[in-house]
């Protein structure tokens, strides 16, 4: 939009630019600036246009973003345009990502390095790195407490490392995800040691008061995010003689958004690993952006206007990075960090679906689909160009924060039915097979989130211990349905490393007196690489679920009406087993997908007749796509064996593997 003041300010900014950058050529920068320059003003100003530096911050960050594009090299400035062309790349159905832990998974990046072509001979086309910042030892909250934002944590390697695997991943089309850690920094950080030291302009990095008086107000509305081994939501700091706001760990400073100079430092951090190569950034925790005494301190509007501010200066000197959210809060509040009040995505293109995950989860330990199909139901529409980032596990502990109301719909009492979850995950309820551990638990609200890994919660290990081949069947074919289901969701399937060779939880975290406080270590493990390469070995539980991952994860990328453009349509079943959906192709009326999934322990039917219009295949032409065979129908009744999923399309040709 062009609008004056915006424009007259722009050319002055220009004009003030030090001379190194202005003998640049920035052609692409400035015709990407001059689109986006009104939305980055006015974003700006409103946060922060009542200071009287307002004007020489924004030169700054116009600086930063300028000295940044300059320094992109070229392949990844060609990468940009193609993206800008094809805008609707990571829409795609064809990628699937995994995450993991660099030193878990290989001990160091040397070691990802050599087992690339293992995430390329599973199917995986996106990496995400768990952070490898510098971090304090042992006060690392698992690489989120970072103490230098420019280097890698020697343990797991060096830049030079990094570039060395990327080279590698780009060979292989394999995109690179990395952390930026938005919200807080160590307190070991410089910026904080400096703010120990007295410098008040790095007191302004952070919330510090001198006394009780702020801190007693904030608290009266803030919830504890760490209750067990962290609570409160401040923490006297003895050398500064101040109190410092520090919502997670005491060790975590969180970072004062309100001041401009914090919001310009991150964007030159975020374009630095930008230009490392990293494809898209997790921001992580960025709910808690925005701190406002009488709140709970998370989703405020300005966290919003921060992240939107945060993509229009980073889309200038490099449009092909994307961002996920890290936003694990209401269902109704996570849609909002695609962007408030927008159209297409305008803050982060990716979000975790934290819902549909703990929806499935509740969906296992009931045994049926009711709260699945709930919950789901109430998920608003998600913005254009914006998609999910599906997963079942991940490096965090799995919260029930489903919306009370749905439970209630369901018939549920929501408090005895959280209750029921915790039990059952942690192993406490009498017909659970789950070896999970409650982790945060709040003694004031009774309230828990789960540890575990996914083989572990969904009973193989339990199965394993009991050498029961039955079990053992049921635990396999339960994970798969799980990984069924975030394949062919709409949004990007995100894996969990080690869950592909079912790896149960690993409690040797216990021996290390740093972690042993923190049991999501429990299910950050260490891959076993001979247990790995059973994979190999036909019958083996290893090569059970890593095959049929792989096939599940090929015949994925082969159905475009898995792609993700809002083409999916919950179907209303009168069977609370199960869970039913239609993904629709944008452009072909008949490569529709119809998917059916059976959460119990018998065999469930649904009536065909039952869909009316939807009915995606001609009689007796259904195929499933995801077995090759014609799915079980006797008189209209699809038979769907327990636990069991279909991707049912009209027959099509079988893929062979
Ligand atoms: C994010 C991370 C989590 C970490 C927290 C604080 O939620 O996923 O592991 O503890 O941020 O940094």
């Amino acid at each position: 939009m062009y609008e004056q003041i915006s424009h007259a300010l722009l050319n002055e900014i220009l004009d003030e630019l030090k001379p190194e950058i202005r003998r640049q050529n920035l052609r692409h920068f400035y015709t990407r600036l001059g689109a986006n320059f009104y939305a980055i003003h006015s974003l700006f100003h409103h946060l922060y246009g009542n200071r009287d530096d307002f004007k020489p911050q924004m030169v700054k960050l116009v600086e930063v973003m300028a000295s940044r594009y300059i320094e992109r090299n070229s392949e990844l400035e060609q990468r940009d345009i193609e993206r800008q062309k094809n805008h609707n790349w990571f829409l795609s159905q064809e990628l699937v990502g995994m995450a993991v832990y660099a030193d878990g998974f290989a001990g160091n990046l040397e070691g990802v390095c050599q087992h690339t072509a293992y995430f390329q001979e599973l199917g995986i086309n996106m990496v995400h790195i768990m952070p490898m910042m510098v971090c304090p030892e042992g006060r690392s909250d698992g690489g989120y407490a970072v103490s230098d934002f420019r280097n890698i944590d020697p343990r797991i390697g060096s830049l030079e490392d990094l570039a060395t695997l990327t080279a590698d991943l780009r060979r292989r089309d394999i995109l690179l995800a990395l952390d930026v850690v938005v919200n807080h920094t160590s307190n070991e950080h410089p910026w904080a040691q400096r703010a120990q030291q007295g410098d008040t302009t790095y007191q302004e990095y952070f919330y510090t008061f001198p006394n009780r008086d702020i801190p007693d107000m904030f608290e009266e509305s803030m919830p504890e995010v760490f209750p067990h081994t962290a609570p409160q939501n401040f923490t006297w700091d003895e050398t500064m003689q101040r109190w410092v706001m520090t919502v997670f760990n005491n060790y975590q400073w969180d970072l004062n958004y309100s001041n401009p100079s914090v919001f310009i430092e991150m964007i030159d951090i975020i374009l630095f690993w930008a230009n490392q190569g990293a494809d898209i950034v997790r921001l992580d925790a960025v709910a808690f952006l925005w701190k406002k005494i009488g709140t709970s301190c998370q989703n405020e509007h300005e966290a919003h206007l921060i992240l939107q501010l945060m993509k229009d200066c980073c889309q200038v000197p490099a449009p092909g990075l994307l961002f996920i959210a890290e936003a694990i809060v209401a269902p109704t509040e996570i849609i909002r960090y695609f962007g408030e009040d927008a159209i297409i995505a305008k803050e982060c293109e990716i979000a975790y679906n934290a819902t549909f995950m703990a929806l499935l989860w509740d969906s296992v330990a009931t045994h049926n689909a009711k709260l699945l199909n709930q919950g789901i139901r109430s998920l608003p529409n998600k913005l254009d160009r914006a998609t999910w980032l599906n997963y079942i596990r991940c490096h965090d502990d799995i919260g029930f924060g489903f919306d009370d109301r749905d439970i209630s719909a369901c018939g549920y009492n929501p408090y005895e039915h959280r209750q029921f979850l915790i039990n059952y995950f942690s192993g406490a309820h009498q017909n659970s097979i789950a070896r999970g551990q409650p982790f945060g638990f709040n003694p004031k609200t009774g309230d828990a989130r789960i540890s575990g890994s996914l083989a572990s919660l969904i009973g193989l290990e339990r199965a394993l211990e009991l050498n029961d081949e039955k079990m053992i069947d049921i635990a396999i074919t339960r994970i798969l349905l799980m990984h069924g289901m975030i394949l062919s969701f709409g949004g990007i399937p995100l894996l969990y490393y080690g869950d592909e060779i079912g790896t149960l939880n690993d409690c040797t975290y216990l021996e290390d007196e740093r972690k042993a406080n923190d049991n999501r270590w429990m299910h950050r493990p260490r891959i076993d690489w001979e247990k790995a390469a059973r994979r190999q070995q036909p019958g083996t539980v290893e090569q059970r679920i890593f095959f049929a991952l792989k096939k599940m994860i090929a015949i994925r990328k082969t159905i475009p009406a898995f792609a993700d453009f809002n083409n999916r349509e919950l179907i209303s079943v009168d069977n609370p087993h199960l869970f039913v959906f239609l993904r629709t192709h944008p452009l072909q009326s008949d490569a529709s997908v119809l998917v059916v999934a059976n959460f119990d322990a018998k065999p469930q039917h649904l009536n065909m007749n039952n869909l009316g219009q939807r009915r995606v295949f001609k009689y007796g032409t259904a195929r499933d796509l995801h077995s090759g065979a014609a799915p079980a129908i006797f008189k209209d009744e699809l038979v769907i064996s327990p636990y069991r999923f279909y991707w049912l399309a009209d027959g099509r040709p079988e893929i062979r593997f």
